[in-house]
């Protein structure tokens, strides 16, 4: 079984961010949010992993690199287009072959393993006509998701791509199994009237051959991390999982009070400073006279200088300095905010390089 991960689009409804930066790339607890999947698929036994890259792709190249650090080979192949996810599947033909394979989506983020999903397709698929299988999970606001009708007898009957009137409250999730039957179902649809190869119509299209298609109910969390709440909400879930661990070459002064689980990585300095967990602070990073947490990712290089911080994901090289209070804000690569001893409270989602200078 090969895996098939999407890494390209526009990422719209991220920017800034995305003005500059793959989404995918994105960091959970310091982490990509794309190597998480790229973990999952390397822990279920998949070794081969194919990476659709579109106008980040150098970015998502350089980061991933030839995959061999999680023991996997990883072969990029770039989309000059987003035209959607079942054109992704087109674009990806020869390096899919006629093999099984799991597509997920490269901004998804599932607190269950992989593998006991993969393993169940693998097994399911022996000696039976299944064909396809697809993940659901039960949602509050299925009108903003792919929505699936479902039989007793555990079958997909229809799928309808964000229904005005929600048929039910099963929501595709981004991660797909298939078999090569796939193949000609994409290649048979038409794109939306968004103007995209919609992946539920080829999905749909398998349904009206006859061909089986079967569906998982996902348990625990799982996030579209491609808005800023939910991947604040992301970075929160995966930070309750964080143990504590402080790199010997990093120091906390004495006057500094560090509580909960708290992860410093190498030659980082806290001073005069409250530190409330979860959070997790890089490399290289610098917190003065702080109030820092909960849930807070600091990447590595930034300088955090009489500030509070809470609920937020900063990226590398960001300097904070008398910034009052930070909340619910996500700060793109070496974004420099500053100037008020106020305690006023703001909650910002900057690109890189931005400069916010209060007054
Ligand atoms: P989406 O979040 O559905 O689309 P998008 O990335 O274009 O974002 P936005 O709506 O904010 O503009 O995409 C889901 C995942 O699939 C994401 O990781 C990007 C990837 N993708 C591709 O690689 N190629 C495509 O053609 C599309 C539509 C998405």
């Amino acid at each position: 079984m090969k895996g098939l991960i999407l890494s390209g689009g526009a990422g719209t409804r991220l920017r800034p961010i995305t003005h500059t930066n793959a989404k995918q790339l994105v960091p959970i607890a310091n982490k990509p949010i794309l190597f998480y999947g790229i973990e999952g698929l390397a822990k279920s036994g998949i070794t081969e992993i194919g990476i659709i890259i579109g106008e980040t792709g150098d970015e998502v190249r350089e980061a991933v690199g030839d995959g061999s650090r999680w023991g996997v080979k990883v072969t990029y192949i770039p989309q000059h287009e987003p035209l959607g996810l079942a054109h992704c599947v087109r674009i990806a033909r020869d390096f899919l072959a006629e093999d099984d394979f799991v597509m997920y989506l490269g901004d998804n983020m599932l607190q269950q393993s992989l593998s006991q999903l993969v393993e169940n397709f693998r097994a399911d698929r022996i000696n039976s006509s299944l064909k396809c299988r697809i993940l659901l999970k039960r949602v509050s606001d299925p009108s903003a998701f792919g929505v699936a009708i479902v039989n007793e007898q555990g079958q997909v009957v229809e799928l309808i791509e964000k229904p005005e009137e929600p048929p039910s409250d099963l929501a595709l999730v981004g991660v797909y199994f298939f078999s090569s039957s796939i193949h000609q179902a994409v290649a048979s649809i038409e794109p939306s009237v968004r103007g995209e190869y919609e992946i539920t119509d080829a999905i749909q299209g398998l349904i009206e051959q006859g061909i089986e298609v079967d569906f998982e109910e996902l348990q625990g969390w799982w996030i579209d991390t491609g808005k800023k709440d939910p991947l604040l909400e992301c970075n929160r879930l995966v930070l309750a999982t964080i143990v504590k661990k402080i790199h010997a070459s990093s120091s906390v002064d004495s006057t500094s009070q560090l509580r909960g689980k708290i992860q410093i990585g190498e030659n980082s300095t806290v001073s005069d400073s409250v530190i409330e967990g979860p959070v997790v602070l890089g490399d290289n990073v610098i917190v003065k006279g702080c109030k820092i947490g909960p849930n807070v990712s600091i990447g590595d290089h930034c300088s955090l200088v009489s500030s509070a911080i809470d609920n937020s994901v900063l990226l590398k090289g960001c300097v904070v300095v008398q910034a009052g209070c930070l909340s619910s804000s996500l700060l793109g690569r070496s974004s420099k905010v500053s100037g008020t001893s106020a305690n006023s409270t703001s909650s910002l989602m900057l690109g890189d390089d931005s400069i916010v200078e209060f007054r």
